[in-house]
């Protein structure tokens, strides 16, 4: 089978970087671009196992320019374009919507401009080669459950029918960049595929976000914040199934089809928290090193750490639940998730307590330095 040439846009983001390192092991003969704009999100530290490799190249720049995203299309004979770049964070959505429409509405708009100028309009597409080799395009729009409002406590889970009723600034920009997407498999015959995933947790996922945010501060002794009653439900899913879950779209999916990807893995906030807690105080108390390593830990000083938990106010807007049915993935792609929330919740723990250097330099703010010493900016 012909190699793949695939630009992926938030490659350096949390499931960006996953994708991109998932991808060269299951598909080392394609070729990765990924192209960042290294905003506050963004960490090249997290693609440093891929930077030696031949068949990948990183590019620092913006999705919103065009010209760079229809020069990359060409000069690199893209054929496969994996759309993760976007603003992520609801919260941030909620004290400054305008950055979430920018790079998330207008910015992937730019990105399917650039894909149907080059793809579609073009006198001689790249993807010929000039010898036609009649090479296939696919655009696939990395999306979000949250695009489909919040459920009872009764409701069926959401499935790809399900109508679009998005509730913050966050998920109204992806709501509305996943309409465009599906406009330009209409319109211009662009051949597009969605995933819309449930909520990720696992390596290189930014610390302010729910799991590493409680972890680290379980290890430095902090307050754990919940939201209201702690009772809002996630589906949560191991970031590299999510990775799997899109290769099969990649692979097997209709174009213009929409995929939802989930693991049938609903959780409180409050019993992920507790189950972070027993997970960390399990692991300081087998292991004296780490009560060294991290003397803040309750668990170092004989404490437990969910006596750390404090509850406070609700976010505005804060939605109740969400719930994925990911039959029509499993029946159509045979998608199934390998880890259990226990087994991918252990596997994040250990990876975090290994990457002390990678989260530090993120939470100083340090990476950065790092870099222009690593890679000369
Ligand atoms: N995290 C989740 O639980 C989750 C769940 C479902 C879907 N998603 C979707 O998956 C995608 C990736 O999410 P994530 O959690 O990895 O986000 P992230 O915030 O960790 O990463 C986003 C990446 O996009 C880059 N970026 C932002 N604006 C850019 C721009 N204008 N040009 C180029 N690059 C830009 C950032 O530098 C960063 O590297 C998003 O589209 C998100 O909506 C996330």
């Amino acid at each position: 089978m012909q190699s793949a040439h695939l630009l992926v846009t938030g490659g350096a983001g949390f499931i960006g970087a996953n994708f991109v390192h998932y991808w060269l092991a299951q598909h080392p003969c394609d070729r990765v671009v990924v192209l960042d704009a290294l905003t506050y999100a963004g960490n090249r530290a997290s693609l440093a196992a891929a930077e030696g490799n031949p068949n990948f190249r990183f590019v620092h720049g913006n999705i919103l320019d065009l010209g760079l995203v229809e020069g990359l299309l060409r000069d690199e004979k893209i054929d496969t374009i994996v759309h993760f770049a976007a603003e992520s964070h609801v919260d941030r959505s909620i004290h400054g919507p305008d950055a979430f429409i920018e790079t998330n509405v207008v910015g992937t708009h730019t990105m399917l401009k650039a894909a149907k100028s080059v793809w579609l309009d073009s006198v001689q597409s790249p993807l010929d080669g000039g010898g036609g080799s009649g090479r296939g395009h696919r655009f696939h729009h990395v999306s979000t459950d949250e695009v489909y409002g919040s459920l009872g406590p009764d409701d069926p889970a959401f499935t790809e029918d399900t109508p679009y009723a998005p509730n913050s600034p966050y998920s109204a920009s992806k709501a509305a960049s996943d309409h465009l997407v599906r406009a330009y498999h209409h319109t211009y015959g662009l051949q597009v595929t969605t995933s819309n995933c449930s909520n990720n947790y696992g390596p290189y996922q930014f610390p302010e976000k729910l799991i590493p945010l409680v972890l680290l501060n379980i290890l430095h002794g902090k307050a754990l914040p919940i939201y209201g009653d702690g009772k809002n439900i996630r589906d949560w899913l191991y970031v590299e199934d999510h990775c799997r879950g899109i290769d099969l779209v990649l692979q097997r999916g209709a174009v213009g089809g929409v995929y939802n990807i989930g693991g049938h893995n609903e959780w409180t906030n409050i019993d992920i928290v507790t189950l972070i807690c027993r997970l960390v105080d399990e692991a300081i108390a087998q292991d004296p090193v780490l009560a060294q390593r991290f003397p803040q830990a309750p668990a170092a000083q004989g404490k437990a750490a969910d006596s750390l938990i404090t509850y406070v106010k609700d976010r505005l807007g804060h939605d109740r639940r969400y719930a994925i049915d990911a039959r029509k993935c499993r029946t159509e792609l045979g998608y199934a998730p390998q880890e259990s929330f226990e087994t991918g919740i252990r596997k994040t723990i250990v990876w975090m307590l290994a990457n002390e250097a990678w989260w530090r330099a993120v939470m100083d703010g340090s990476y950065r330095d790092w870099l222009d010493r690593q890679y000369g900016g």
